[in-house]
């Protein structure tokens, strides 16, 4: 386990499977249409159950666009809500993944302070099947994470759940970048 404080509030690194954290509010790594999927989407539908699916189709009929979030119920998993959160596919880094990669995070940040949300667990979103380079999309997930629980937020505890050695190598490598970056800049004064 990795973890940093900030401002009293901690950031955290697993390696296991999100379907089983004890948290208020797992992110999932969704699709525009919210129809389910392969990858942790599917991991997510198969442990909440078939009324995920229901209550996407009624109360999201027409989907959620790249780089914004839905809320749901936890249905069959420990966590109470699921923010469904529609990361990039990468096409080489010149149409804006960056930034929809950004917003993606920051619209599950928003989700879970509006819900009241303690405890968030974000998986890798778009390193997977979306085809985000590694080390591009731990930076982007600890950097837009961090800032936030250096403001006023209601989260206490955000956790990164990868599901491999070599992702949760990635967002330790960025969440060590971002402590020295952190440093220097306190340094700055
Ligand atoms: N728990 C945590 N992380 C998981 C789990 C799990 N149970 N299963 C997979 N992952 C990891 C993957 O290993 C990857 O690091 O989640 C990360 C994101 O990969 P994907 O699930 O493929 O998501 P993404 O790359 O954002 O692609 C989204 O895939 O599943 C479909 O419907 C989804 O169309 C959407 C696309």
């Amino acid at each position: 386990m990795d973890a940093l404080e900030i401002e009293g509030r901690r950031l955290e690194l697993v390696e296991g499977d999100i379907t089983t954290q004890t948290v208020d509010a797992i992110a999932n790594a969704a699709n525009t249409a919210l129809r389910g999927g392969g990858g942790v989407d599917g991991a997510i539908h198969r442990a909440a159950g078939p009324a995920l699916l229901a209550e996407l189709g009624e109360r999201y009929p027409d989907g959620t666009p790249t780089g914004t979030a839905v809320a749901t119920n936890g249905h069959g998993l420990p966590a109470k809500w699921i923010l469904h959160a529609v990361g990039p596919i990468w096409r080489g880094g010149g149409h804006g993944e960056e930034a929809l990669l950004t917003d993606a995070y920051r619209a599950c940040l928003r989700l879970a302070d509006e819900l009241g949300a303690r405890a968030v667990a974000f998986p890798a979103i778009s390193m997977g099947i979306y085809g985000y380079p590694g080390p591009e999309g731990a930076r982007v997930a600890i950097d837009t994470v961090a800032r936030h629980l250096g403001r006023g937020t209601g989260i206490e505890t955000a956790r990164f759940v990868l599901y491999s050695h070599e992702t949760l190598e990635l967002f330790h490598d960025a969440l060590v970048r971002w402590q020295t970056d952190r440093s220097v800049d306190r340094g700055a004064g």
